[in-house]
């Protein structure tokens, strides 16, 4: 049987390929710190879980152990975690390092996480210009895009088989930041309203996790040296996500547009690029990648697995908690309020 490894594991990108590796008769295992967030349907399915941290260096070489078919790399962070797993990757057939495409600098060295929103004028290749690498790890100070450019050079480099793939914003069942919560906290709080910053049309390309894990498996077929990007076939607006995750749960809402240069938060959602940021996948097509699903159809699990979390005794420890940074701001609703009575 296969044998397939996939560190940090438990998270929506991991979850997903493990399932998918299982369905197809692999043998998995999946790495993570935390034995209390290890999604109950990987056992289910067979999957082994190891506990551990990925910058330990024995957990990493027991994790390995005598190699693998497939090595999928979800916990690669910096330059220190690709240079502690080169040495491992002799006896790995094929090895996935997920990567991002928050290392993709426009004309003006604009990006993902820059204090001016990136303009690309159109779908952005594999070829496109990245951040400088930084090869200090995270906790000193590398910012995210740059120590992901500094960890995807040194596995390119190192002769083993590696595929870099570069997914935007995923979604999936079991994710740490499940993005589509402040629409489906909405409809569960039963807002009739749903603000949207310049009318919803902006777009930020969405990468389903269950597509990505259909390329994982495309390239534990063709093991080869690449980078590749990795996003759902359709890129939805912020609008149409709204529609698409109200129409799921069978809710209806008035669409409010909020002026792009009011300066709160109201209306703003994780998807508001505008121009939109979207990714070329011709060269994961080319390799013989044949997505699951569109937006629509690969978002439905996320929504599915939110809603019966919210609803579960003792769910809230897999959703964000209400005074989360990220999405509080995303959901304040009192703000809301304030600006459809001026
Ligand atoms: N989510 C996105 O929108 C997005 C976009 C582009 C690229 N990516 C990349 O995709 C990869 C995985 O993303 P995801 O969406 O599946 O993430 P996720 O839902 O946040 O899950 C992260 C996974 O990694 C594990 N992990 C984190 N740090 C670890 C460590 N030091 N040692 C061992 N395990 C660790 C987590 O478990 P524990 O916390 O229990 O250890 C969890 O299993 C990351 O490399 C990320 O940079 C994500």
């Amino acid at each position: 049987m296969a044998r397939a490894l996939i560190l940090g594991g438990t998270g929506a990108i991991g979850v997903a390929t493990a399932l998918r590796l299982r369905a197809g008769g692999w043998d998995v295992t999946v790495t993570s710190r935390d034995p209390a967030l290890v999604p109950p349907p990987l056992a289910a399915a067979g999957v082994r879980h190891v506990a551990g941290d990925r910058g330990d260096a024995r957990h990493l070489a027991d994790a390995v152990g005598a190699g693998a078919d497939l090595l999928v790399d979800a916990a690669c962070y910096d330059a220190s975690h690709a240079r502690a797993l080169t040495p491992l990757l002799a006896d790995v057939t094929s090895t996935a390092m997920i990567s991002s495409k928050a290392v993709y600098v426009d004309g003006a060295g604009r990006h993902s996480n820059s204090a001016e929103p990136p303009r690309f004028p159109g779908p952005i290749e594999e070829t496109q210009a990245t951040l400088r690498p930084d090869a200090r790890t995270l906790e000193a100070g590398a910012p995210y895009g740059s120590a992901k450019v500094a960890a995807e050079e040194v596995l390119l480099a190192c002769g083993a088989p590696v595929s870099v793939l570069r997914p935007s914003k995923v979604h999936g069942a079991w994710s740490r930041r499940p993005r589509e919560w402040i629409f489906v906290r909405r409809v569960l709080d039963g807002r009739d309203v749903v603000l949207l910053r310049g009318g919803g049309r902006g777009a930020d390309h969405p990468s389903g996790a269950v597509n990505v894990a259909a390329l994982v498996e495309t390239v534990a077929r063709v093991p080869g040296t690449r980078i590749l990007n990795s996003a759902d076939p359709d890129c939805p607006s912020a609008g149409q996500i709204a529609q698409t995750v109200a129409a799921a749960l069978g809710h209806r809402w008035r669409e409010v547009d909020v002026d792009v240069d009011d300066e709160s938060d109201v209306g703003r959602t994780p998807w508001d690029r505008d121009p939109p940021v979207t990714l070329d996948t011709r060269a994961a097509l080319a390799l013989g990648y044949e997505p699951v699903g569109d937006y629509a159809a690969t978002v439905r699990e996320e929504l599915d697995w939110l809603v019966a979390t919210a609803r579960q005794p003792g769910g809230s420890r897999w959703l964000p908690p209400t005074d989360d940074p990220f999405f509080a701001p995303l959901l304040d609703y009192a703000s809301e309020d304030a600006y459809l009575a001026r």
